[in-house]
């Protein structure tokens, strides 16, 4: 079976070609020199640049694969969660390729997507194995998942107000830094001291593995008063601030892992790139005999294949959510953990 995937509900618009499970070709567009300037995705412009880069990425992402547009058995698109007006414009296209080739199509969970993404490094008839916890942190989302089967996942928690990697983003954006303000941040903590500041981790009730990213932003805000730092270097507030937000997210990972009992994590998302957090979750896990698991970095950040790799098996099993399938800008995954 090959599947045309199709990827565009935030700021990436992304094409992938998946035969038998095995992928063949995954292109990605990004936006980052539209948004740079803004300091954070413009929604508008982002489905303005969906509209022209969506269909020049489809035909790079067949070009690349060898595959002609009536060899696809079938297409995987997201459906939500993300920008209401940029996943339009993926489902559309998607429809209407669906429409005028004859083949089904099946609105995919964008979360599912980033979950499953691990699986694209392995052979196909060797898959990430469940049960496993997926943290899931990027510049949209930040939550933690049980995935028990596929199909089966429970939230066991989710951010209140800010995905981590807006807060990366937002606080380099205060720090001058640009955007996207992660890899900036990751880049200069290397040479600065973690300790040098002190910020605030929010403690959430037990029990509970919910996130919560406001109190350090207004603290970040605060130390930084009206000026640029004073009495530190720009790289111990950069090493501080990315050890605050590292923290938070290991504690509570830490919590889930307790919780679940599962022996397998697996990191994802943009934030699954920063260096910092991939040696404290590691270390982490091996202490309490947990193998953790991180995407190659192109399958972590938002990608087509990961989209059509999570529909290949509902098309295989003649699954078609029909036309009229509606985009979600917030499309929860699976049940309530304990629910
Ligand atoms: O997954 P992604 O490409 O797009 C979304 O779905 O949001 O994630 C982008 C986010 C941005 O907030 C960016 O600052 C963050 O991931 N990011 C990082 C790093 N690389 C990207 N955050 C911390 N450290 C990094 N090395
Ligand atoms: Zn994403």
């Amino acid at each position: 079976m090959t599947v045309l995937g199709i990827e565009t509900s935030c700021d990436d618009s992304a094409a992938a070609v998946l035969r038998d499970g095995r992928l063949l070709a995954s292109i990605v567009s990004s936006q980052d020199a539209v948004h740079g300037p803004y300091g954070g995705v413009v929604p508008e412009l982002a489905s303005r640049h969906h509209v022209r880069n969506v269909l020049p990425v489809i035909d790079a992402a067949l070009t690349a694969s060898g595959i002609a547009l009536p060899e696809i058995d079938g297409i995987a698109v997201t459906r939500g969660p993300g920008l209401v007006g940029s996943l339009l414009v993926g489902l559309t296209v998607a429809k209407g390729i669906a429409l005028r080739r004859r083949v089904p199509l099946v609105a995919v969970n964008h979360l599912e997507g980033h979950l499953l993404a691990a699986s694209l490094d392995r052979p196909p008839e060797d898959p990430l194995p469940f049960p496993f916890l997926g943290l899931l942190v990027s510049g949209g989302h930040s939550g933690l998942y049980l995935a028990r089967s596929r199909g089966d996942y429970a939230c066991l928690g989710r951010t209140r107000d800010d995905a981590v990697g807006e807060a990366f983003d937002k606080a380099a954006k205060m720090l001058g830094l640009g955007y996207p303000g992660g890899p900036v941040i990751d880049r200069l903590a290397r040479e600065g001291d973690p300790a040098a500041v002190r910020f605030p981790r929010a403690t959430l009730k037990r029990g509970r593995f919910d996130f919560s990213f406001s109190g350090f932003k207004t603290a970040l805000r605060q130390y930084l008063g009206d000026d640029r730092p004073t009495g530190h270097a720009l790289s111990d507030v950069a090493a501080s601030l990315q050890e605050a937000l590292v923290d938070m997210l290991v504690d509570t990972t830490v919590e889930a892992l307790a919780a679940t009992a599962v022996e397998r994590l697996v990191v994802s998302g943009g934030v699954a790139a920063n260096r910092r957090l991939r040696v404290r979750m590691t270390e982490a896990g091996a202490a309490m005999g947990v193998e953790v698991l991180f995407p190659n970095p192109r399958f972590c950040t938002d990608n087509a294949a990961m989209i059509a790799l999570a529909g290949a098996p509902r098309l295989a099993a003649g699954e078609h959510d029909g036309l009229h399938v509606n985009a979600e800008a917030d499309l929860p995954l699976g049940t309530r953990w304990g629910s």
